[in-house]
């Protein structure tokens, strides 16, 4: 494999060029399909978590209304430059002022829009009322209600959804065909398991896969992204629930030292774990507790506090709270 090659980022190269490209979103996708038939369109809001298809759709969509006068009629700005009274006062403006060429009116895609400072998100407000003719904006939050209302009322909002598995697969398909990869099954429910429905990430772990090896296994994705194996985590637990804390320690100190995972990626493991044990396995009671101890040494480990305390902390928690 001529490294060269492999190291120009999959997810721009298999970026889709098409709406009907873009995987999943069924409840999205066909009603900007309609704008690019009809030729027109609103102003839009797109919320939703990283990695889902929003500058796709944004880039998919300007590109099928305007052909070849694209560049010219779209522009991509990120708001949280500056917190964005100048992005607005500056770039907006000025594109805005010149004559469409490709259809009757351009496109102004602002990512990070809930970043503007409420003073910039004003001064957008006017500008969207001022251009109404010829300039309509896709707004890209990850939190709409960040947003003021007089904004969120000139748009229509659409919500982007994280991917569910079926979606995923369908998207590693082409690439998984044009590199000629091969991978397993198991390799691709752990694709998804470690992507949570972001479909950013799981092209940039088998990319990282890929270049490792001829073969991806499920251990190499866990490996990549830098994620416990399953059963580990789930022997840890089950050690916690069986009393047994110094075997609980002895994998975690194994995922911590030899593994090199931080506190965090080992409690968010343990967390997806636990809330995902049958009732048989784990009573909802009992489930309701760790939950909660989960969040709060959770909390411990982003202020800052020290990994091996605070998870071994919670190891004893959940044995104490079992024993009640
Ligand atoms: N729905 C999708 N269909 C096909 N590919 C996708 C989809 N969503 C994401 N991708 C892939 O992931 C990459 C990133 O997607 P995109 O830039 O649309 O994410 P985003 O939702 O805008 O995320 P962010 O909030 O971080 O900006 C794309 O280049 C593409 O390869
Ligand atoms: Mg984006």
């Amino acid at each position: 494999m001529a490294i060269v090659e492999n190291s120009f980022p999959w997810t721009e190269k298999y970026r889709p060029k098409l709406l009907k490209s873009v995987v999943g979103q069924k409840h999205i996708v066909p009603r900007l399909q309609k704008y690019v038939e009809k030729k027109s369109m609103p102003n839009l809001l797109f919320a939703g978590p990283p990695g889902v298809g929003k500058t796709c759709c944004a880039v998919a969509m300007a590109k099928e209304l305007f052909g070849s006068n694209f560049s010219q009629d779209f522009l991509e700005l990120n708001a949280s430059d500056e917190r964005g009274i100048n992005v607005v006062r500056g770039a907006i403006k000025d594109f805005s002022r010149t004559i469409p060429l490709g259809a009757n009116f351009k496109i102004i895609f602002l990512d990070e829009a809930d970043a503007l400072t409420t003073d910039a998100q004003q001064a957008l407000r006017r500008t969207m009322e001022k251009y109404t003719g010829t300039v309509r904006f896709i707004l890209n939050a990850n939190y709409s209600s960040k947003l003021i209302a007089p904004i969120q009322s000139r748009c229509s909002l659409f919500k982007f959804k994280p991917l569910r598995k079926e979606d995923v697969k369908k998207g590693l398909e082409p690439i998984l065909a044009n590199e000629n990869i091969s991978i397993d099954e198991d390799a691709i429910d752990a694709l998804y398991d470690v992507c949570e429905g972001d479909m950013r990430t799981a092209i940039n772990y088998l990319q990282a896969a890929s270049s490792m090896t001829d073969k991806v296994t499920q251990d190499i994705i866990y490996e990549v992204s830098n994620s416990a194996q399953p059963k580990d985590i789930i022997n840890l637990i089950d050690e916690c629930l069986n009393g047994n804390y110094l075997k609980a320690r002895g994998y975690l100190e194994t995922l911590l030292f030899e593994q090199g995972l931080s506190g965090e990626d080992i409690i968010s493991q343990i967390y997806k774990k636990v809330v995902n044990f049958p009732d048989e396995k784990l009573d909802i009671k009992t489930k309701i507790k760790i939950i909660t101890i989960i969040a709060e040494i959770n909390f411990r480990l982003v202020e800052g506090a020290n990994d091996r305390i605070q998870l071994e902390a919670l190891l004893a928690q959940i044995i104490l709270i079992n024993k009640k």
